[in-house]
């Protein structure tokens, strides 16, 4: 991996925890965090002994508070399109990352962070998170994937409201409108949404990856093809290893190992 200056990794056996540490400006997306993030993805991708992934932001009071305002205070309407694409490229990434990627939120998730939070396969927050997109009080709206994404989690009528209003959500309402999974104490988010991932990396590596790929497709496919694809991946995993060991394990009253192929 390449040198990092506002990106630290650390790896937890199977589970990588990606920390975007800016503290002096809460995390704030600047162009070098935003290349430094899909770096690392990138990075994780091949790396067979990673089966799944944290995102999360260092520091006790933001995952990340926004694209950064100081840098977007400066464009002008071509930049602007760059800055969107570049962003909008890192994230379609780490959203067809091919293993689960966790956000633990713990802290502000405005914004820029908002977005990055929802092209995350699942969200997880301590109880002092705040999620929002506070875009159009600046003049301008969420370029990430946002105006997208926010709907598809949580329906229109919220995602509208939200959007236009800028108001912050806190981590209670944040579960019960299905935007997190669980909200966990502060001081225990990391380890809380370690054992959260791990209940989901014990799982087969390749289904894992294909269902993911199935979900996804959906998204953007109409019924009759997704179905179909969902079908031509249910039947390449017939002819995977882990299908063998996962069907043997459960026969055998045995845990499954999993090797990936
Ligand atoms: N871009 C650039 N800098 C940011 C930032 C952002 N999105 N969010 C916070 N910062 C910086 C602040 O400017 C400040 O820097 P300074 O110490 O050099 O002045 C530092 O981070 C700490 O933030 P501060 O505002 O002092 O903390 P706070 O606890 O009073 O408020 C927030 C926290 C999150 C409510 C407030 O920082 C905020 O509203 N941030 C912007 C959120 C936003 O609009 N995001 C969407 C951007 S598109």
């Amino acid at each position: 991996m390449a040198d990092l200056t506002h990106i630290r990794v650390e790896w937890d056996g199977e589970i990588a925890v990606v920390s975007i540490d800016r503290q002096d400006k809460l995390n704030a997306l600047n162009a070098e965090v935003v290349t430094e993030l899909g770096e690392v993805f990138r990075s994780l991708h091949d790396d067979e002994d990673v089966r799944g992934v944290i995102l999360t932001g260092a520091g006790e009071k933001a995952f990340v508070a926004g694209a950064d305002i100081g840098e977007l205070a400066k464009m002008d309407s071509l930049s602007g399109v760059r800055v969107s694409r570049d962003g909008q490229e890192v994230f379609s990434y780490i959203e067809r990352f091919p293993k689960p990627v966790l956000a633990a939120v713990g802290g502000y998730a405005l914004g820029g962070g908002c977005e990055l939070a929802l092209a995350c396969h699942m969200r997880v927050a301590s109880a002092n998170a705040r999620f929002g997109l506070p875009e159009v009080g600046l003049g301008i709206i969420p370029g990430y994937g946002g105006t997208i994404r926010l709907s598809r989690l949580i329906g229109l009528g919220r995602a509208i409201e939200l959007t236009l209003t800028g108001d912050m959500v806190d981590a209670e309402r944040a579960e019960r409108i299905g935007l997190i999974s669980a909200v966990y104490p502060r001081e225990s988010l990391l380890d809380d949404a370690k054992t959260f991932l791990r209940k989901i990396t014990k799982n087969g590596p390749v289904a894992m990856r294909m269902a993911l790929e199935s979900i996804y497709r959906a998204v953007d496919t109409a019924m009759p093809d997704a179905l179909d694809f969902e079908s031509s991946l249910f039947g390449l995993l017939a002819s995977t290893d882990d299908m063998k060991e996962g069907m043997a394990a459960f026969i055998e009253k045995r845990k499954a190992d999993f090797k990936g192929r």
